[in-house]
């Protein structure tokens, strides 16, 4: 069966069908899946709920798996046993390791909160996640909507001159940023330093379209050579900018939905529900190979 496209909101997304998740796929429909990720940005595939081993398995068709946030929680002095056989298999859910509701007070809580915020998956590493996919299999009553913007029409909405502006910029990102804005601040140095921060250009021009787009979202705390207040008004404006709700697509659930998002330019966020209802997505993440040595600061500065 062909993969066919049906757009999901009028500026990007896309309900992609004729793909049976749980088949191997052949190059023909993994390049097919790459393309309309290049146009789309965000892919939802509708089917019933997969396997850990399934979901691993399609996931891997599209390059190496991220560990992400992961890192930090293997690191000495975490208390978060994994509930997955899987560690690249991030468990995006609001239960302890033993399948119970967690305690409103504990870290997994923090984490499930910090997803809440606006942000692109592993962009505070080098290299950085490519696609996420994000499995729903156990949902609340109401609430815990997962939202999408696009960070190319972001940048095409923009002036030119504002345009110019943000070209020679360098952001940091950070992993622990969003979780210390909470108030999370209880971590051990080796949890500190288990993923150190990596530096990104704002504006990059996407690989798989060619397209400008801001790269930005909750991990990025400062900006190279520019006063931290000034770096952080200029990233909350441009996240304003970028997720403004006219722009913003809501993905409203259904159990066995499996949603993909290009993190090189696009960012997302959950919405609240209520945490004491069990809420359960299993995310699998490839990461961006060329993105360890593309962007570096030099070639960033120089090509300003
Ligand atoms: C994620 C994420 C948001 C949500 O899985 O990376 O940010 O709605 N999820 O659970
Ligand atoms: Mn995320």
């Amino acid at each position: 069966m062909k993969l066919h496209f049906e757009p999901l909101h009028p500026d990007f997304g896309a309900v992609a069908t004729g793909l049976d998740l749980r088949q191997p796929l052949t190059p023909e429909q993994v390049r097919a899946v790459d393309d309309g990720m290049n146009t789309h940005g965000l892919l939802l595939c509708r089917g019933p709920v997969l396997s850990p081993d399934q979901q691993m398995a399609f996931t891997r068709s599209f390059g190496p798996l991220d560990l992400g946030f992961r890192r930090v929680k293997n690191a000495p002095g975490s208390a978060q046993p994994h509930r997955f056989e899987y560690d690249e298999l991030a468990d995006i859910s609001n239960l302890d390791s033993s399948g119970q509701v967690a305690a409103r007070n504990s870290r997994k809580i923090v984490s499930n909160i910090a997803n809440q915020m606006w942000h692109a998956d592993s962009s505070f590493q080098r290299p950085r996640a490519k696609y996420s996919m994000l499995h729903a299999v156990t949902l609340p009553s109401s609430g815990g909507a997962t939202e999408f913007a696009d960070e190319r029409n972001a940048y095409d909405r923009l002036d030119k001159a504002t345009q110019a502006r943000l070209a020679p910029l360098v952001a940091e990102h950070f992993a622990l940023h969003s979780r210390l804005a909470l108030g999370d601040t209880d971590y051990t140095e080796a949890q500190m330093a288990a993923i150190p921060p990596a530096r990104w250009p704002l504006v990059q021009t996407h690989s798989g379209s060619g397209r400008k787009h801001l790269y930005i979202g909750a991990h990025t705390r400062a900006i190279d050579g520019m006063v931290v207040a000034e770096a952080r008004m200029l990233l909350w404006d441009l996240l304003e900018h970028t997720t403004h709700p006219d722009r913003v697509y809501s993905h409203a659930w259904q159990i066995g939905d499996l949603l993909i998002w290009d993190n090189r330019c696009m960012l997302h966020r959950g919405r609240a529900y209520d945490l004491g209802e069990r809420r359960e997505l299993r995310r699998s993440t490839t990461l961006d190979a060329e993105s360890e040595h593309r962007f570096l600061p030099e070639e960033a500065l120089q090509t300003a």
